[in-house]
């Protein structure tokens, strides 16, 4: 199994020996992987609708893997029993989808010695659950795919200090580190702020709200960011 750059940074963030869930797996590339790479040497394998649910069986089938690697079909953590995984990966959904997972089962999750996530959209809410919720960011990466910029995120329990509110957007380890892909990731987010603020301005009701103060500060605070690079 080969994979693209992005589920590659993924696999390389799994410590080796762990038991693992891939939940939202879609084809089970990521479990195939790392079993036949014998990084891990069993895996549950999650998801919520059909079609990707018998796409991963028949892709861990045609590989002879479906003694190591157990495709579920269920929501979220629900196909995952407490202590059954070390590492739970959620990539490839959005931020608010992968809270509700990690918020919607508490005995597994408070058994979860380390989260890898990859949010499509609201990292920092997500970076912001972590902080709120016991959890340390102890591992951070850009990855540039196809044209597009995904932020990966790997976390373990622990407490971590308060930063700077810009820093759950921008991710405060590829801050730290100066992510060689850094500069482009702030730029994306200044660009996304500055086309809501702009639809915003198109309304006298819009710019009145709380929401457009609010993006104009963190608007700001995003071009400071980016004058210290
Ligand atoms: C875009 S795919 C990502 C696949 C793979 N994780 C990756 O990153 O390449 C998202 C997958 O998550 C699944 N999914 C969405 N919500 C889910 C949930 N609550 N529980 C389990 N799977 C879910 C979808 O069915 C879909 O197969």
């Amino acid at each position: 199994m080969r994979l693209g750059q992005r589920l590659r940074t993924i696999a390389d963030m799994v410590p080796i020996g762990v038991t693992m869930a891939d939940i939202g797996t879609d084809h089970a590339y990521l479990p195939i992987y790392l079993v036949e790479q014998k990084i891990i040497t069993s895996a549950i394998a999650g998801d919520i609708h059909q079609g990707p649910y018998l796409s991963a069986k028949n892709a861990v089938a045609a590989v002879q893997l479906t003694q190591h690697i157990s495709v579920r079909l269920g929501n979220g953590l629900e196909v995952v029993k407490p202590g059954e995984a070390e590492v739970v990966v959620i990539a490839g959904m959005g931020g608010a989808n992968i809270i509700d997972i990690l918020n919607s089962r508490p005995e597994v999750t408070s058994k979860v010695k380390r989260l890898i996530l990859q949010p499509m959209i609201a990292a920092a809410l997500v970076r912001t659950w972590l902080h709120t919720q016991g959890w340390q960011i102890v591992d951070e990466q850009l990855v540039q795919e196809e044209g597009k910029l995904y932020q990966i995120i790997a976390a373990e329990p622990g407490g971590s200090p308060v930063v700077e509110p810009v820093l759950y957007e921008i991710g405060p380890l590829l801050w730290q580190s100066k992510h060689p892909l850094l500069k482009l990731h702030i730029n994306e987010l200044i660009g996304h702020l500055r086309g809501v603020i702009l639809a915003m301005e198109g309304s006298a009701d819009a710019v009145k709200l709380a929401k457009y103060r609010e993006y104009t500060i963190r608007l700001k605070a995003l071009e400071e960011k980016i004058r210290c690079l």
